[in-house]
């Protein structure tokens, strides 16, 4: 069996649970009642369809993959933030990436499902039911938007180039990079930017080619994993500022295509 054909099971999974999962998240967007708490950071919200959607996903997982390990945001059946076992493979989950566009009524929101093997992400599926697209990927299958295979966009050069970005929660704290400098240096530079809030769905638009290129800063595994696939698998690059393969763990993440990457990066520096 080839790589691809391994982990189509884990695919049909994830697909799954994100799909429930974005059901729930619709049905809470109609509730009036929906209250936004903060995390900690005034602007850093959580909702019970958070939550519920994370119970959904995390809850399907264990039993379909009592062997695995989970790391997802919310810590609603794991320890928040921390993956819940040593294993050889891993579920990175963020059942709500987007949630203030959530809380604002805004479509660009997605759940967003990873599998590592051995610390490296193989699957990702960000589903964002709002928008009615579904990204999936895997190592060894290739990219798919609802079912179509994506390929990244062919811009060589960065005056070309439709690229997003995004601001931390964490921006005006001492000592952070706020990204002031980054976009004050690149955006007289590109053809244009955008900011739409959900880091899963930017990287799965450079998948598609729709953007051409990403970046970000103080980023968690489970904003990034399942949209990295979705990059890579659509033969696109993914790496940290430096250029170094730490995207995952490392607080900063740079996405284009192959053509595009190092002067994307250079230009940020
Ligand atoms: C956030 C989104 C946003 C990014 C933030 C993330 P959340 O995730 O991906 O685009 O700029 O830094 O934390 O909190 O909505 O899951
Ligand atoms: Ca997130
Ligand atoms: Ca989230």
């Amino acid at each position: 069996m080839n790589r691809g054909d391994a982990l189509r099971p884990f695919v049909v999974a994830a697909e799954e649970l994100a799909r429930a999962a974005g059901t729930l998240l619709l049905q809470f967007r109609v509730r009036p009642e929906l209250r936004a708490e903060s995390k900690g950071r005034r602007r850093e919200l959580v909702t019970q369809a958070d939550r519920e959607a994370e119970r959904i996903i995390v809850g399907g997982l264990q039993a379909r993959f009592p062997g695995h390990g989970v790391l997802a945001e919310e810590g609603v059946l794991t320890q928040a933030g921390v993956a819940s076992t040593s294993s050889e493979w891993l579920w990175i989950v963020d059942p709500l990436d987007g949630t203030t566009n959530f809380v604002h009524g805004l479509p660009n929101f997605a759940v967003s499902i990873a599998l590592a093997h051995r610390g490296v992400p193989v699957v990702g599926v960000v589903h964002a039911p709002a928008l009615g697209d579904t990204w999936v990927a895997a190592a060894g299958l290739g990219a798919f938007r609802n079912g179509a295979a994506v390929s990244v966009s062919a811009t060589g050069e960065v005056a070309d180039a439709l690229l997003a970005t995004g601001f931390s929660y964490n921006r005006n704290e001492p000592g952070r990079d706020d990204n002031s400098q980054r976009l004050a240096r690149v955006l007289p530079q590109c053809r244009d930017l955008r900011r739409f809030g959900s880091a899963a769905l930017d990287l799965c638009m450079v998948g598609g080619g729709l953007f051409d290129g990403y970046w970000e800063l103080y980023l968690a595994p489970y904003d990034v994993a399942a949209g990295a696939v979705v990059v890579q698998q659509a033969g696109g690059v993914v790496s940290d500022l430096r250029g170094g393969a730490d995207w995952l763990h490392g607080g900063s993440i740079v996405a284009a295509n192959a053509s595009l990457h190092t002067a994307l990066r250079l230009a940020l520096q």
